[in-house]
């Protein structure tokens, strides 16, 4: 951004007091240093939606939507950057200068009007699946559907759809609509075959049952088709990767189940379309799907804003238990809780409902283990070797102390080990990896140092004015990610009063975090003073391998790494404000 636009965003912020803008949509009231209300960006009754006026941004600790004044006010008007900030011009007198919309600005105006116009052809497209099922064409999609034994109410509540046994009546549609050819193949919904030099497209999806796939907010990003009859062709195709959706990037039915979801404070993690489907119509409306895919950590996080409770549901064969065994293992450290339900060969949610009725679903789920207890008795039936490495690498993973000590015990117990053992291996592992010549990338993030690292920036991202004395201390000396040495120079090359308009994304979510915490800003020396007693104790411990560990600067790994702080940030801060509401409620009552 140029500099004069960011000028004039310094004086836009100056001129408009946060939590009266905020105040004009939602009603803020007070709790201790902040102004708390429901969060406007998401479903909810409890107030998750804090707003600090000093330092002008908001959080939610349901939604984790955060950002500053211009954020705030061009996402509840669905506004882009350069309409916010030409509105909150006016609004405050606030010159702007028409040259300064730089050429930066109007390439991501194109890239936004781009996703706008897919988005609009996705919802057109869904509009014309949905018609052509009240069509005559329709009728062996609806007469499939009443076999399967959807409901009327399941094909509204899903926007369930046909697509024509046609290549050309998307197309067409889309064309009427004013949509060109290209952007209908860079939305994926159309495909594209060159003849003789001449580009033709058609419609990708012709002759199935189609599920649209929703975005959070509601909006259609993609769709998945089942074939209905011919048996010869893929049983599903789904949108393949567009500027609107990425694989792996959502979940089936999560627009429909969110509501659920927080109201059960629990999620049903499931495989399919059908079996999504299948289990709101019965009633069990937080059921989401992972879409022909593993579960994705891009999935999780989105999930685990929501409820910390799952059930995940797979077959009993197999692949299913390795699945299951995977998503227990991407689950359980990061503070989720986990049922594993497991189909009786042969059978799947369709079958077992269907078919033996809800009470025989409802057994499964009350016999079903917990995540660890699945995890030890699938470990079990592994090959001895495969299985410590397993439960190793797990315990590698867990950097939360308190799941440590109970996870090690279990899988110690459980693996017929002592703790000692068990944690053993992996400590001395830990040893040989730490101490081997640092292979370009490939070892895992050091717990520990990782934790150092957020602790520093933490400090220095909360008390920019005091870098200088925690220079002094060696504060910047034991850094050793790359994000967080990058972000240190920024913070140290920059005026502390707009640093956060030179951050980028990520960054500014870190900031954000860091300052949003529940604690408030006045306990400087007291924070000062434990980060250098952490600074004195591991210079003592690690002085004789202080060389050999300084990491290479650019590391192909920072990116992950940073990603990685950023959760552990974001966890520590979730709990913080679980604990208050919990005391908050304690009180009450
Ligand atoms: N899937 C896919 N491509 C395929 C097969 C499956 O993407 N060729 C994904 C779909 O998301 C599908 C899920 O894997 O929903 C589970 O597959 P399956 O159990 O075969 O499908 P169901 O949804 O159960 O459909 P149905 O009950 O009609 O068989
Ligand atoms: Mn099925």
């Amino acid at each position: 951004m140029s500099q004069r636009n960011s000028r004039a965003i310094q004086e836009i912020k100056q001129r408009l007091n946060m939590a009266d803008l905020v105040r004009r949509y939602v009603e803020l009231r007070r709790v201790g240093p902040r102004w708390m209300a429901p969060c406007p960006f998401h479903q909810e009754t409890k107030p998750s939606f804090s707003v600090n006026e000093e330092e002008g941004f908001f959080y939610c600790f349901g939604c984790q939507a955060s950002g500053d004044l211009f954020d705030f006010y061009g996402r509840i008007n669905g506004l882009n950057f350069r309409e916010t900030l030409e509105q909150l011009a006016e609004e405050t007198g606030v010159q702007l200068d028409a040259a300064a919309l730089s050429r930066d600005d109007r390439q991501r105006e194109e890239a936004l009007s781009r996703r706008r116009q897919i988005l609009r052809m996705h919802e057109l497209a869904a509009r014309h699946f949905a018609h052509n099922l009240t069509r005559s064409q329709g009728r062996e999609c609806r007469e499939y559907m009443e076999h399967r034994g959807i409901s009327p109410a399941m094909i509204e509540r899903f926007g369930l759809g046909w697509s024509l046994r046609e290549w050309q009546a998307l197309n067409t549609a889309l064309r009427r609509a004013g949509f060109t050819d290209a952007l209908g193949v860079e939305a994926a919904l159309l495909g594209a075959s060159d003849k003789d030099g001449q580009i033709r497209t058609y419609d990708r999806f012709r002759g199935r049952l189609m599920f649209p796939i929703r975005a959070l907010g509601g909006q259609v990003v993609a769709f998945g088709g089942r074939i209905i009859g011919n048996e010869d062709e893929a049983k599903y195709i789904n949108s393949s990767d567009s500027p609107i959706y990425r694989k792996g990037e959502h979940l089936y039915g999560l627009a429909q189940a969110r509501r659920a979801i927080s109201q059960r404070n629990a999620i049903m993690l499931t495989e399919g379309y059908m079996d999504v489907v299948t289990l709101h119509q019965f009633g069990y409306e937080q059921a989401v799907g992972v879409l022909g895919t593993a579960l994705t950590p891009d999935q999780i996080k989105r999930l685990s804003g929501f409820a910390a409770n799952l059930e995940l549901l797979f077959d009993g064969d197999r692949a299913g238990r390795k699945a299951a065994l995977r998503a227990c293992e991407m689950l359980l450290p990061r503070g989720l809780a986990c049922k594993v339900i497991l189909f009786p060969e042969g059978e799947d949610i369709d079958s077992l409902l269907r078919g033996h009725g809800e009470e025989a679903f409802e057994a499964l789920r009350t016999d079903a283990p917990d995540g660890l207890t699945f995890c030890v008795q699938t470990l079990r039936g592994m090959a001895p070797r495969d299985a410590v490495d397993w439960a190793k690498n797990f315990l590698r993973q867990l950097t939360l102390p308190e799941l440590m000590s109970r996870y090690a015990s279990l899988l110690a117990t459980g693996l017929g080990l002592t703790e000692e053992e068990l944690r053993g291996r992996f400590a001395a592992d830990r040893t040989r990896v730490r101490n081997a010549p640092q292979t370009q990338g490939a070892a895992p993030a050091d717990a520990r140092n990782d934790t150092r690292d957020r602790q520093i920036m933490t400090f220095a991202v909360r008390y920019p004015h005091s870098l200088e004395r925690l220079r002094e201390a060696g504060g910047h000396l034991a850094l050793e990610a790359f994000w967080a040495k990058t972000l240190w120079n920024k913070l140290e090359s920059r005026d502390p009063e707009t640093i956060a308009l030179e951050l980028d994304e990520k960054e500014k979510r870190f900031w954000i975090l860091c300052r949003a915490e529940s604690a408030p800003l006045d306990n400087e020396e007291g924070e000062l003073a434990a980060l250098c007693r952490m600074l004195e104790t591991s210079r003592r411990a690690k002085a004789p391998f202080a060389a050999a560990l300084q990491q290479n600067a650019a590391d192909p790994e920072a990116d992950g790494m940073y990603l990685h702080a950023l959760q552990q940030t974001l966890n520590e801060r979730k709990r913080t404000h679980t604990l208050h509401q919990r005391e908050k409620t304690d009180g009450e009552h």
